[in-house]
Protein backbone atom coordinates (compact mmCIF):
# COMPACT_ATOMS: atom_id res chain seq x y z
CA UNK A 1 0.00 0.00 0.00
CA UNK A 2 1.09 3.43 -1.20
CA UNK A 3 1.32 5.24 2.48
CA UNK A 4 0.73 8.51 2.29
CA UNK A 5 3.05 11.65 4.09
CA UNK A 6 0.77 13.11 6.85
CA UNK A 7 -1.89 15.57 5.74
CA UNK A 8 -1.73 19.27 6.45
CA UNK A 9 -4.92 21.39 6.39
CA UNK A 10 -3.53 22.79 3.14
CA UNK A 11 -3.43 19.30 1.56
CA UNK A 12 -5.42 19.06 -1.51
CA UNK A 13 -7.60 15.97 -2.26
CA UNK A 14 -9.32 16.39 -6.10
CA UNK A 15 -12.61 14.15 -7.00
CA UNK A 16 -13.26 13.96 -10.67
CA UNK A 17 -16.46 12.91 -11.69
CA UNK A 18 -16.52 10.57 -14.35
CA UNK A 19 -19.77 8.37 -13.76
CA UNK A 20 -22.15 9.82 -16.61
CA UNK A 21 -23.30 8.34 -19.35
CA UNK A 22 -22.40 10.54 -21.82
CA UNK A 23 -25.03 9.11 -24.36
CA UNK A 24 -24.85 12.09 -26.72
CA UNK A 25 -21.32 11.39 -27.45
CA UNK A 26 -23.50 8.20 -29.65
CA UNK A 27 -19.68 6.08 -28.64
CA UNK A 28 -19.03 2.79 -27.35
CA UNK A 29 -15.76 4.82 -25.83
CA UNK A 30 -17.03 6.44 -22.72
CA UNK A 31 -17.08 9.79 -23.03
CA UNK A 32 -14.12 11.01 -20.73
CA UNK A 33 -11.97 8.66 -22.75
CA UNK A 34 -12.34 11.16 -26.11
CA UNK A 35 -9.35 12.71 -26.79
CA UNK A 36 -8.78 16.19 -27.14
CA UNK A 37 -5.13 16.86 -28.85
CA UNK A 38 -4.62 13.30 -28.89
CA UNK A 39 -4.88 12.83 -24.94
CA UNK A 40 -8.29 11.60 -23.73
CA UNK A 41 -10.59 14.27 -22.05
CA UNK A 42 -10.04 12.57 -18.30
CA UNK A 43 -6.11 12.74 -18.91
CA UNK A 44 -6.62 16.74 -19.09
CA UNK A 45 -8.03 16.81 -15.86
CA UNK A 46 -5.72 14.28 -14.37
CA UNK A 47 -2.96 16.54 -15.29
CA UNK A 48 -4.43 19.92 -14.10
CA UNK A 49 -5.21 17.63 -10.58
CA UNK A 50 -1.48 17.03 -10.45
CA UNK A 51 -0.37 20.35 -11.20
CA UNK A 52 -2.50 21.80 -8.98
CA UNK A 53 0.07 19.71 -6.49
CA UNK A 54 -3.02 17.08 -5.37
CA UNK A 55 -2.31 14.89 -2.53
CA UNK A 56 -4.61 12.18 -4.12
CA UNK A 57 -7.09 12.51 -7.06
CA UNK A 58 -10.25 10.12 -6.96
CA UNK A 59 -12.09 9.84 -10.11
CA UNK A 60 -15.99 8.49 -9.59
CA UNK A 61 -16.97 6.07 -12.29
CA UNK A 62 -19.78 4.12 -13.49
CA UNK A 63 -19.49 0.59 -12.70
CA UNK A 64 -18.01 -1.44 -16.03
CA UNK A 65 -15.68 0.99 -16.95
CA UNK A 66 -12.68 -0.73 -17.05
CA UNK A 67 -11.02 1.75 -19.67
CA UNK A 68 -11.67 4.70 -17.33
CA UNK A 69 -10.36 2.54 -14.26
CA UNK A 70 -7.30 1.67 -16.11
CA UNK A 71 -6.75 4.86 -17.22
CA UNK A 72 -7.23 6.44 -14.06
CA UNK A 73 -4.25 3.73 -12.21
CA UNK A 74 -2.11 4.52 -14.38
CA UNK A 75 -2.06 7.75 -13.68
CA UNK A 76 -1.62 7.52 -10.13
CA UNK A 77 -5.17 7.87 -9.09
CA UNK A 78 -8.05 6.05 -7.85
CA UNK A 79 -11.17 5.07 -8.82
CA UNK A 80 -14.39 4.80 -6.69
CA UNK A 81 -17.29 3.37 -8.25
CA UNK A 82 -20.39 5.24 -8.44
CA UNK A 83 -23.37 2.35 -8.67
CA UNK A 84 -26.15 4.01 -10.09
CA UNK A 85 -26.09 8.10 -11.21
CA UNK A 86 -28.01 9.41 -8.62
CA UNK A 87 -26.90 12.88 -9.13
CA UNK A 88 -23.45 15.06 -8.76
CA UNK A 89 -23.76 15.17 -4.97
CA UNK A 90 -24.81 11.55 -4.54
CA UNK A 91 -21.79 11.41 -7.30
CA UNK A 92 -19.05 13.49 -4.71
CA UNK A 93 -20.26 11.49 -1.69
CA UNK A 94 -18.75 8.03 -3.14
CA UNK A 95 -15.24 9.75 -2.70
CA UNK A 96 -16.01 10.35 1.44
CA UNK A 97 -15.01 6.66 2.60
CA UNK A 98 -11.36 6.88 0.50
CA UNK A 99 -11.19 10.29 2.18
CA UNK A 100 -11.50 9.55 5.70
CA UNK A 101 -9.37 11.28 8.04
CA UNK A 102 -8.44 13.54 5.66
CA UNK A 103 -8.91 17.27 6.84
CA UNK A 104 -7.25 18.95 3.80
CA UNK A 105 -9.44 20.71 0.89
CA UNK A 106 -11.74 19.08 -2.06
CA UNK A 107 -11.76 20.37 -5.07
CA UNK A 108 -14.87 18.86 -7.69
CA UNK A 109 -13.79 18.71 -11.10
CA UNK A 110 -15.96 17.35 -13.91
CA UNK A 111 -14.05 14.59 -16.25
CA UNK A 112 -15.87 16.28 -19.45
CA UNK A 113 -14.69 19.74 -18.54
CA UNK A 114 -11.44 19.52 -20.06
CA UNK A 115 -10.14 22.93 -20.29
CA UNK A 116 -9.79 24.21 -17.16
CA UNK A 117 -6.38 25.61 -16.24
CA UNK A 118 -4.83 25.35 -12.46
CA UNK A 119 -4.15 29.25 -12.53
CA UNK A 120 -8.37 29.31 -12.52
CA UNK A 121 -8.58 26.86 -9.79
CA UNK A 122 -6.22 28.23 -7.75
CA UNK A 123 -8.05 30.86 -7.42
CA UNK A 124 -11.02 28.99 -6.33
CA UNK A 125 -9.19 26.57 -3.83
CA UNK A 126 -7.19 29.95 -2.27
CA UNK A 127 -9.71 30.96 -0.90
CA UNK A 128 -11.08 28.47 1.32
CA UNK A 129 -9.73 28.74 4.47
CA UNK A 130 -8.61 32.52 3.72
CA UNK A 131 -11.69 34.38 3.15
CA UNK A 132 -14.61 31.87 2.68
CA UNK A 133 -15.53 28.26 3.74
CA UNK A 134 -17.08 27.40 0.65
CA UNK A 135 -16.08 28.41 -2.85
CA UNK A 136 -17.74 27.70 -5.88
CA UNK A 137 -16.59 28.51 -9.77
CA UNK A 138 -18.83 30.80 -12.18
CA UNK A 139 -19.18 32.21 -15.42
CA UNK A 140 -21.27 34.32 -17.72
CA UNK A 141 -22.24 31.75 -20.80
CA UNK A 142 -23.99 33.77 -23.92
CA UNK A 143 -26.29 31.07 -23.39
CA UNK A 144 -27.41 30.21 -19.80
CA UNK A 145 -29.96 27.75 -20.63
CA UNK A 146 -29.26 24.48 -18.88
CA UNK A 147 -26.71 25.40 -15.96
CA UNK A 148 -27.29 26.10 -12.37
CA UNK A 149 -27.91 30.00 -11.98
CA UNK A 150 -25.75 31.14 -8.79
CA UNK A 151 -28.15 33.26 -6.45
CA UNK A 152 -25.55 35.87 -5.27
CA UNK A 153 -25.18 39.14 -2.58
CA UNK A 154 -21.92 40.78 -3.70
CA UNK A 155 -19.79 37.83 -3.89
CA UNK A 156 -21.22 36.04 -1.45
CA UNK A 157 -23.14 32.91 -3.04
CA UNK A 158 -26.71 32.12 -0.98
CA UNK A 159 -27.62 29.31 -3.13
CA UNK A 160 -27.33 27.85 -6.79
CA UNK A 161 -30.71 26.81 -8.60
CA UNK A 162 -30.46 24.51 -11.69
CA UNK A 163 -32.31 25.83 -14.43
CA UNK A 164 -35.11 22.80 -14.56
CA UNK A 165 -35.95 24.15 -10.71
CA UNK A 166 -35.69 27.78 -11.39
CA UNK A 167 -38.36 30.83 -11.11
CA UNK A 168 -38.73 33.00 -14.45
CA UNK A 169 -36.67 35.59 -12.68
CA UNK A 170 -33.73 33.06 -11.75
CA UNK A 171 -33.11 32.15 -15.16
CA UNK A 172 -32.41 35.91 -15.62
CA UNK A 173 -29.22 35.40 -13.96
CA UNK A 174 -26.35 35.15 -16.36
CA UNK A 175 -24.02 34.09 -13.37
CA UNK A 176 -24.20 29.95 -13.94
CA UNK A 177 -22.05 27.27 -12.04
CA UNK A 178 -19.64 25.69 -13.98
CA UNK A 179 -19.84 22.63 -11.40
CA UNK A 180 -16.76 23.11 -9.70
CA UNK A 181 -16.17 24.04 -6.09
CA UNK A 182 -13.32 23.98 -3.08
CA UNK A 183 -14.22 23.31 0.74
CA UNK A 184 -12.72 21.03 3.43
CA UNK A 185 -13.49 17.40 3.40
CA UNK A 186 -15.25 17.18 6.18
CA UNK A 187 -17.17 20.12 5.86
CA UNK A 188 -17.61 19.31 2.32
CA UNK A 189 -19.67 15.64 3.29
CA UNK A 190 -20.44 16.82 6.60
CA UNK A 191 -23.22 19.23 4.02
CA UNK A 192 -23.57 16.84 1.39
CA UNK A 193 -25.14 14.09 3.72
CA UNK A 194 -28.34 16.67 4.20
CA UNK A 195 -28.90 16.82 0.32
CA UNK A 196 -31.90 15.21 -0.39
CA UNK A 197 -33.54 14.80 -3.74
CA UNK A 198 -36.80 16.47 -3.88
CA UNK A 199 -36.41 18.68 -6.78
CA UNK A 200 -37.57 18.57 -10.71
CA UNK A 201 -35.17 15.31 -11.62
CA UNK A 202 -35.23 13.60 -8.52
CA UNK A 203 -31.25 14.12 -8.02
CA UNK A 204 -28.86 14.57 -5.10
CA UNK A 205 -27.64 18.19 -6.30
CA UNK A 206 -24.19 18.72 -5.15
CA UNK A 207 -25.26 22.52 -5.79
CA UNK A 208 -27.32 21.87 -2.59
CA UNK A 209 -24.29 22.07 -0.45
CA UNK A 210 -24.30 25.97 -0.98
CA UNK A 211 -27.98 27.04 0.06
CA UNK A 212 -26.70 24.06 3.43
CA UNK A 213 -23.88 26.37 3.77
CA UNK A 214 -25.66 29.46 4.23
CA UNK A 215 -28.13 27.99 6.79
CA UNK A 216 -25.34 27.16 9.13
CA UNK A 217 -24.12 30.78 9.02
CA UNK A 218 -20.95 29.53 6.66
CA UNK A 219 -19.71 31.65 4.04
CA UNK A 220 -19.75 30.68 0.80
CA UNK A 221 -18.27 32.44 -2.55
CA UNK A 222 -18.71 32.70 -6.34
CA UNK A 223 -15.24 32.98 -7.68
CA UNK A 224 -15.65 33.90 -11.62
CA UNK A 225 -13.55 32.36 -14.08
CA UNK A 226 -13.26 32.74 -18.24
CA UNK A 227 -16.32 31.19 -20.08
CA UNK A 228 -13.81 29.37 -22.21
CA UNK A 229 -12.21 27.23 -19.39
CA UNK A 230 -15.48 26.03 -18.51
CA UNK A 231 -16.71 24.42 -21.88
CA UNK A 232 -18.46 21.26 -20.98
CA UNK A 233 -18.34 18.39 -23.89
CA UNK A 234 -21.15 16.60 -24.60
CA UNK A 235 -21.12 15.95 -27.87
CA UNK A 236 -18.97 15.12 -30.95
CA UNK A 237 -19.44 18.86 -31.95
CA UNK A 238 -18.86 20.02 -28.42
CA UNK A 239 -15.53 17.94 -28.81
CA UNK A 240 -14.69 19.77 -32.04
CA UNK A 241 -15.03 23.21 -29.98
CA UNK A 242 -12.89 21.90 -27.22
CA UNK A 243 -10.00 20.58 -29.79
CA UNK A 244 -10.01 23.94 -31.61
CA UNK A 245 -10.10 25.93 -28.17
CA UNK A 246 -7.06 24.13 -26.90
CA UNK A 247 -5.06 24.23 -30.26
CA UNK A 248 -5.51 28.17 -30.35
CA UNK A 249 -4.32 28.25 -26.39
CA UNK A 250 -1.12 26.19 -27.06
CA UNK A 251 -0.29 27.83 -30.75
CA UNK A 252 -0.69 31.20 -28.35
CA UNK A 253 1.91 29.67 -25.58
CA UNK A 254 4.24 28.48 -28.10
CA UNK A 255 4.94 31.99 -29.69
CA UNK A 256 4.78 32.94 -26.51
CA UNK A 257 7.74 30.81 -25.99
CA UNK A 258 9.69 32.13 -28.89
CA UNK A 259 8.16 29.33 -31.77
CA UNK A 260 7.94 30.90 -35.15
CA UNK A 261 4.56 29.94 -36.32
CA UNK A 262 4.05 31.59 -39.96
CA UNK A 263 -0.03 30.10 -40.18
CA UNK A 264 -0.71 29.33 -36.58
CA UNK A 265 -4.52 28.25 -37.52
CA UNK A 266 -2.92 25.01 -39.82
CA UNK A 267 -0.66 23.81 -36.93
CA UNK A 268 -2.35 21.07 -35.34
CA UNK A 269 -0.31 20.05 -31.91
CA UNK A 270 -1.11 17.07 -29.52
CA UNK A 271 -1.33 17.39 -25.90
CA UNK A 272 2.58 16.49 -25.24
CA UNK A 273 4.44 18.37 -28.08
CA UNK A 274 7.22 20.07 -27.18
CA UNK A 275 8.76 22.67 -29.48
CA UNK A 276 11.85 24.20 -28.57
CA UNK A 277 12.16 28.27 -28.67
CA UNK A 278 13.34 29.61 -32.12
CA UNK A 279 11.97 26.55 -34.18
CA UNK A 280 10.02 27.88 -37.08
CA UNK A 281 6.88 25.88 -38.35
CA UNK A 282 5.64 26.36 -41.69
CA UNK A 283 1.71 26.27 -42.85
CA UNK A 284 0.23 22.59 -42.46
CA UNK A 285 1.93 20.39 -40.18
CA UNK A 286 0.68 17.79 -37.41
CA UNK A 287 1.99 16.79 -34.75
CA UNK A 288 0.83 13.78 -33.64
CA UNK A 289 1.41 12.13 -30.04
CA UNK A 290 5.59 11.97 -28.36
CA UNK A 291 7.44 14.64 -30.71
CA UNK A 292 10.23 17.23 -29.79
CA UNK A 293 11.57 19.72 -32.05
CA UNK A 294 14.67 21.03 -30.90
CA UNK A 295 15.76 24.63 -30.91
CA UNK A 296 16.58 26.32 -34.01
CA UNK A 297 14.97 23.45 -36.35
CA UNK A 298 12.68 24.42 -39.37
CA UNK A 299 9.86 22.93 -40.20
CA UNK A 300 8.67 23.22 -43.39
CA UNK A 301 5.09 22.76 -45.05
CA UNK A 302 3.13 19.94 -44.94
CA UNK A 303 4.40 17.66 -42.66
CA UNK A 304 3.44 14.90 -40.45
CA UNK A 305 5.28 13.46 -37.20
CA UNK A 306 4.19 11.09 -34.49
CA UNK A 307 6.88 10.07 -32.07
CA UNK A 308 10.00 11.75 -33.40
CA UNK A 309 12.76 13.67 -32.19
CA UNK A 310 13.97 16.32 -34.78
CA UNK A 311 17.66 17.72 -33.79
CA UNK A 312 19.17 21.19 -32.99
CA UNK A 313 19.12 23.06 -36.42
CA UNK A 314 17.56 20.30 -38.41
CA UNK A 315 15.59 20.76 -41.40
CA UNK A 316 12.50 18.82 -42.17
CA UNK A 317 9.81 18.73 -45.11
CA UNK A 318 8.35 20.01 -46.74
CA UNK A 319 6.12 16.82 -47.43
CA UNK A 320 7.60 14.75 -44.92
CA UNK A 321 6.69 12.14 -42.54
CA UNK A 322 8.31 11.43 -39.65
CA UNK A 323 6.58 8.07 -37.95
CA UNK A 324 7.33 6.54 -34.51
CA UNK A 325 11.20 6.09 -33.47
CA UNK A 326 12.24 9.20 -36.00
CA UNK A 327 15.31 10.36 -33.94
CA UNK A 328 17.08 13.33 -35.96
CA UNK A 329 20.37 14.69 -35.06
CA UNK A 330 21.76 18.34 -35.16
CA UNK A 331 21.85 19.54 -38.54
CA UNK A 332 20.03 16.97 -40.40
CA UNK A 333 18.09 17.77 -43.31
CA UNK A 334 15.21 15.36 -44.56
CA UNK A 335 13.08 16.73 -47.49
CA UNK A 336 9.99 16.17 -49.44
CA UNK A 337 8.62 12.82 -49.53
CA UNK A 338 10.74 11.29 -47.19
CA UNK A 339 9.33 8.62 -44.66
CA UNK A 340 11.45 7.90 -41.54
CA UNK A 341 10.72 5.27 -39.16
CA UNK A 342 12.49 3.44 -36.18
CA UNK A 343 15.57 5.21 -37.69
CA UNK A 344 18.42 7.66 -36.74
CA UNK A 345 19.70 9.92 -38.80
CA UNK A 346 23.09 11.07 -37.05
CA UNK A 347 24.69 14.40 -37.21
CA UNK A 348 24.16 16.21 -40.13
CA UNK A 349 23.06 13.36 -42.48
CA UNK A 350 20.81 13.92 -45.46
CA UNK A 351 17.57 12.66 -47.22
CA UNK A 352 16.27 15.01 -49.57
CA UNK A 353 14.12 13.32 -51.63
CA UNK A 354 11.45 10.82 -52.10
CA UNK A 355 12.98 7.93 -49.60
CA UNK A 356 11.89 5.48 -46.79
CA UNK A 357 14.05 4.99 -43.89
CA UNK A 358 12.80 2.47 -41.63
CA UNK A 359 14.49 0.58 -39.23
CA UNK A 360 18.09 1.98 -39.78
CA UNK A 361 20.89 3.95 -38.67
CA UNK A 362 22.22 6.54 -41.01
CA UNK A 363 26.06 7.88 -40.06
CA UNK A 364 26.74 11.35 -39.85
CA UNK A 365 26.96 13.51 -42.67
CA UNK A 366 25.93 10.81 -45.05
CA UNK A 367 24.33 11.11 -48.21
CA UNK A 368 20.91 9.29 -48.93
CA UNK A 369 20.16 9.90 -52.98
CA UNK A 370 16.72 10.28 -54.43
CA UNK A 371 14.64 7.43 -54.27
CA UNK A 372 16.25 5.32 -51.99
CA UNK A 373 14.67 2.73 -50.10
CA UNK A 374 15.13 0.93 -47.19
CA UNK A 375 13.60 -2.93 -47.46
CA UNK A 376 13.29 -3.95 -43.89
CA UNK A 377 10.07 -5.94 -43.93
CA UNK A 378 10.37 -9.86 -45.37
CA UNK A 379 6.57 -9.91 -45.03
CA UNK A 380 7.34 -11.76 -41.48
CA UNK A 381 10.22 -9.95 -40.01
CA UNK A 382 11.50 -6.46 -39.70
CA UNK A 383 15.35 -5.87 -40.26
CA UNK A 384 17.76 -3.48 -39.74
CA UNK A 385 19.98 -0.65 -42.25
CA UNK A 386 23.64 -0.23 -40.63
CA UNK A 387 24.88 2.73 -42.78
CA UNK A 388 27.99 4.46 -41.58
CA UNK A 389 29.51 7.48 -41.13
CA UNK A 390 30.17 9.93 -44.56
CA UNK A 391 28.76 7.20 -46.66
CA UNK A 392 27.05 7.84 -50.15
CA UNK A 393 24.17 6.24 -51.62
CA UNK A 394 23.17 6.67 -55.26
CA UNK A 395 19.73 7.13 -56.33
CA UNK A 396 16.84 4.81 -56.41
CA UNK A 397 19.31 2.15 -54.27
CA UNK A 398 17.32 -0.54 -52.50
CA UNK A 399 18.78 -1.40 -49.54
CA UNK A 400 17.54 -5.31 -48.55
CA UNK A 401 18.21 -5.46 -44.70
CA UNK A 402 19.47 -6.97 -42.60
CA UNK A 403 22.63 -5.41 -44.77
CA UNK A 404 25.27 -2.58 -43.28
CA UNK A 405 27.39 -0.17 -45.47
CA UNK A 406 30.99 1.17 -43.99
CA UNK A 407 31.57 3.92 -43.41
CA UNK A 408 32.71 6.12 -46.44
CA UNK A 409 31.40 4.25 -48.76
CA UNK A 410 29.73 4.91 -51.83
CA UNK A 411 26.79 2.81 -53.21
CA UNK A 412 25.80 3.03 -57.43
CA UNK A 413 22.79 4.62 -58.10
CA UNK A 414 20.29 2.04 -58.79
CA UNK A 415 21.69 -0.83 -56.78
CA UNK A 416 19.98 -3.42 -55.17
CA UNK A 417 22.02 -4.24 -52.25
CA UNK A 418 21.89 -7.09 -50.65
CA UNK A 419 25.62 -7.73 -49.27
CA UNK A 420 27.38 -5.71 -46.88
CA UNK A 421 29.23 -2.89 -48.05
CA UNK A 422 32.67 -2.76 -46.71
CA UNK A 423 33.90 0.48 -44.98
CA UNK A 424 35.40 2.87 -48.08
CA UNK A 425 34.56 0.73 -51.24
CA UNK A 426 32.13 1.16 -54.27
CA UNK A 427 29.50 -0.92 -54.33
CA UNK A 428 27.59 -1.83 -57.89
CA UNK A 429 24.48 -3.69 -57.75
CA UNK A 430 22.85 -3.41 -61.29
CA UNK A 431 22.54 -4.92 -64.76
CA UNK A 432 25.53 -3.42 -66.63
CA UNK A 433 24.36 -1.22 -69.62
CA UNK A 434 24.99 -2.17 -73.04
CA UNK A 435 24.85 0.34 -75.88
CA UNK A 436 24.16 -1.21 -79.80
CA UNK A 437 25.31 1.17 -82.04
CA UNK A 438 22.70 2.46 -84.97
CA UNK A 439 20.36 0.16 -83.28
CA UNK A 440 17.55 3.08 -82.99
CA UNK A 441 17.47 3.53 -86.51
CA UNK A 442 17.00 -0.61 -87.52
CA UNK A 443 14.08 -0.26 -84.69
CA UNK A 444 12.48 2.45 -86.23
CA UNK A 445 12.35 1.47 -89.29
CA UNK A 446 10.90 -1.90 -88.44
CA UNK A 447 8.33 -0.51 -86.71
CA UNK A 448 7.26 1.95 -89.31
CA UNK A 449 7.15 -1.19 -92.10
CA UNK A 450 4.78 -3.35 -89.50
CA UNK A 451 2.56 -0.35 -89.60
CA UNK A 452 1.97 0.33 -93.20
CA UNK A 453 1.81 -3.97 -93.76
CA UNK A 454 -1.36 -3.51 -90.88
CA UNK A 455 -3.04 -0.43 -92.79
C1 LIG B 1 -24.26 20.43 -13.29
C2 LIG B 1 -24.67 21.38 -12.17
C3 LIG B 1 -25.10 22.72 -12.77
C4 LIG B 1 -23.97 23.28 -13.59
C5 LIG B 1 -23.53 22.30 -14.65
C6 LIG B 1 -22.29 22.79 -15.33
C7 LIG B 1 -25.60 19.96 -10.42
C8 LIG B 1 -26.83 19.50 -9.77
N1 LIG B 1 -25.77 20.81 -11.44
O1 LIG B 1 -25.43 20.18 -14.05
O2 LIG B 1 -25.44 23.61 -11.74
O3 LIG B 1 -24.38 24.51 -14.18
O4 LIG B 1 -23.22 21.02 -14.08
O5 LIG B 1 -21.98 21.98 -16.44
O6 LIG B 1 -24.50 19.63 -10.01
N2 LIG B 1 -22.02 12.78 -12.78
C9 LIG B 1 -21.68 11.63 -12.09
N3 LIG B 1 -22.63 10.96 -11.41
C10 LIG B 1 -23.93 11.35 -11.39
C11 LIG B 1 -24.27 12.53 -12.11
C12 LIG B 1 -23.31 13.22 -12.78
O7 LIG B 1 -20.51 11.23 -12.08
O8 LIG B 1 -24.73 10.69 -10.74
C13 LIG B 1 -20.96 13.53 -13.49
C14 LIG B 1 -21.16 13.60 -14.99
O9 LIG B 1 -20.46 12.55 -15.62
C15 LIG B 1 -20.55 14.96 -15.34
C16 LIG B 1 -20.78 15.78 -14.09
O10 LIG B 1 -21.01 14.87 -13.04
O11 LIG B 1 -19.17 14.87 -15.56
C17 LIG B 1 -21.94 16.75 -14.22
O12 LIG B 1 -23.12 16.03 -14.43
P1 LIG B 1 -24.27 16.56 -15.38
O13 LIG B 1 -25.36 15.58 -15.39
O14 LIG B 1 -23.71 16.99 -16.68
O15 LIG B 1 -24.75 17.85 -14.59
P2 LIG B 1 -25.60 19.04 -15.16
O16 LIG B 1 -27.01 18.67 -15.16
O17 LIG B 1 -25.00 19.51 -16.43
MG1 LIG C 1 -23.64 18.72 -17.85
Amino acid sequence: MHKEPAMTDSSLAVVILAAGQGTRMKSALPKVLHPIAGRPMLGHVLAVAKELGASRTLVVTAPGAKAVADMVAANGAMSVVQDRQLGTGHAVSMAEAALAGFKGNVLVLFGDVPLLTAQTLQRLVSRVGTSADISALGFRPADPTGYGRMVTEGERLLRIVEHKDASESERGIGLCFAGMLAAPAPLLFDLLRDVDNRNAQGEYYLTDVFSGAAKCGLTAIAVEGPEEEMMGVNSREHLAEAEAMFQTRRRKEFMAAGVTLTAPSTVIFSADTVIEPDVTIGPYVVFGQGVRVRTGAEIKAFCHFEQADVGEGAIVGPYARLRPGAVLEAGVHVGNFVEVKNARLEKGAKANHLTYIGDARVGAGSNIGAGTITCNYDGVNKHHTDIGAGAFVGSDSVLVAPVSIGDGAYVAAGSVVTKNVEAGSLAIGRATQINKLGFAERIRARHKSAKKKES
